[in-house]
């Protein structure tokens, strides 16, 4: 699920909110997964990967991750993502292109700790997408880490929130003899404009 905050009431914003409202009706699984790419500069290549989106503050699209992660890395050199969402109970194709940073400590902090003790371990514990001799290790440091954890234990410094800002969203919504409709938002200055696109 996704938890929505003071939430924007522009013409995008209302749309996906709707849409959103929709796949629940629909009993969509996952529907917080969204795909996320970015640009490795180091690699010269794009690399995309799914993660959970939390909440929707405004216009402030957050997830959690590590920081020393080849994501966080990418975001830190290339801060463009493309982003996209797929509801197929309502046969739905979401894709975003925004820029993307860290949210603020605060709000990674207050996340942190309302979230179970065993989601934290393994944060804690966890060497994100470094390369190890076996599962068992993770296992132990998972343990280990749960069993030293403590109602102190605070938020790790490599641990937090990326926030994205969409400055343009495409709503792709399937339709019979694959009369599709394709409707954009891009925005510009203060205002989103807004366009129908060919299938
Ligand atoms: C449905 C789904 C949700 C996921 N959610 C997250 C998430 O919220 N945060 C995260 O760090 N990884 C999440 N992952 C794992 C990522 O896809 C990825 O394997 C991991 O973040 C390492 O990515 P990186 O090596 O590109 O940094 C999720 C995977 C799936 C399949």
């Amino acid at each position: 699920m996704i938890e929505f905050i003071n939430p924007s009431s522009e013409k995008p914003y209302i749309h996906f909110q709707s849409l959103y409202q929709e796949a629940l009706e629909n009993n969509q699984r996952g529907v917080e997964a969204i795909s996320v790419s970015s640009y490795s500069q180091e690699k010269s290549e794009v690399e995309a990967r799914y993660v959970n989106l939390k909440y929707i503050v405004g216009n402030e699209w957050i997830f959690f991750s590590n920081y020393n992660s080849p994501k966080a890395q990418q975001f830190e050199s290339h801060s463009q993502v493309s982003v996209l969402i797929f509801w197929p109970s309502i046969n739905t194709q979401i894709r975003m292109k925004g820029f993307i940073s860290k949210t603020s400590t605060e709000f990674s902090d207050k996340h942190f700790k309302g979230r179970t003790k065993e989601k934290n371990a393994l944060a804690i514990s966890s060497n994100q997408s470094q390369v190890i001799d076996s599962f068992d290790e993770v296992a132990e440091n998972f343990h280990q880490t749960l069993r030293a954890m403590t109602s102190d234990t605070v938020r790790p410094d490599f641990w937090g929130g990326f926030s994205f800002f969409p400055y343009y969203f495409e709503f792709w919504q399937g339709h019979e003899n694959r009369l599709n409709k394709r409707r954009v938002f891009e925005q510009q200055e203060d205002d989103w404009i807004e366009r129908l696109l060919q299938p």
